[in-house]
């Protein structure tokens, strides 16, 4: 069976959608960055092992980054899911689990990377806006997509209720991209994801040209 474990820094949406779609998944354990990190007592209230590694108590971005690879190894998760995970990774971690991590946000990139996504979106002038599930790369939001979910804009918008009806539909594209892989991925290693029935899948690589096929 896929094991994961999820990394999140808030509420937490992101995560309680995944646990209660009852995925065929092994999630190992759930790590926030912040103890007061709501989704903390959701996960531990759903039976999930929870951790904390506060990235408050590192000096440097790259001590916290070591701190938390060490939490996540002693887990030794086939994937790294990013819900609402709200610290940037350095290269090296990243780089540490080529093809491995994954992440959801909200917008259709590649437009609107980074924060403030709905604001961006309006600001923009789009009528469609959306998700997406990639894979993190040492680029910030820029790795291979996954899976896009797309949301009209309605005239009356304002960031609050565009991001309220991005993140509904944010709750079903996730799982439905983790029951993809937990369906048939059959092993994930150093060069890539192997889907049951194919043949090897080519290595995922940054220019998102050789792409898992969902
Ligand atoms: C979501 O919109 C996610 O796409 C973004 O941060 C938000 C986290 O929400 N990266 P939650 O913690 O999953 O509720």
């Amino acid at each position: 069976m896929l094991s994961i474990v999820i990394l999140i820094s808030g509420r937490g949406s992101n995560m309680e959608a995944i646990l209660k779609a009852r995925l065929p998944l092994d999630i190992r354990a759930v790590i926030a960055n912040r103890p007061d990190a709501g989704g903390l007592q959701t996960a531990a209230a759903a039976g999930c092992a929870t951790e904390v590694v506060d990235h408050t108590l590192f000096s440097s971005r790259d001590a916290f980054d070591n701190a938390l690879a060490a939490r996540i190894d002693h887990h030794r998760p086939d994937l790294i899911v990013l819900a609402g995970f709200m610290r940037i990774l350095g290269r090296a971690f990243i780089e540490r689990y080529p093809n491995k991590i994954l992440n959801i946000h909200p917008s259709l990139l590649p437009a609107f990377p980074g924060l403030h996504t709905h604001r961006q979106a309006l600001e923009a002038g789009v009528r469609i806006h959306g998700a997406t599930v990639h894979i993190v790369t040492p680029e910030l939001d820029a790795g291979p997509i996954l899976a896009q979910v797309a949301v009209p804009v309605a005239a009356d918008d304002d960031e609050d209720s565009l991001g309220a009806r991005v993140l509904r539909q944010e709750h079903v594209i996730y799982p439905a991209v983790l029951r993809r892989l937990a369906e048939n991925v059959t092993s994930i290693g150093e060069t890539g994801v192997v889907l049951r029935g194919a043949r090897r899948v080519e290595q995922l690589d940054a220019s998102g040209e050789k792409l898992i096929s969902l």
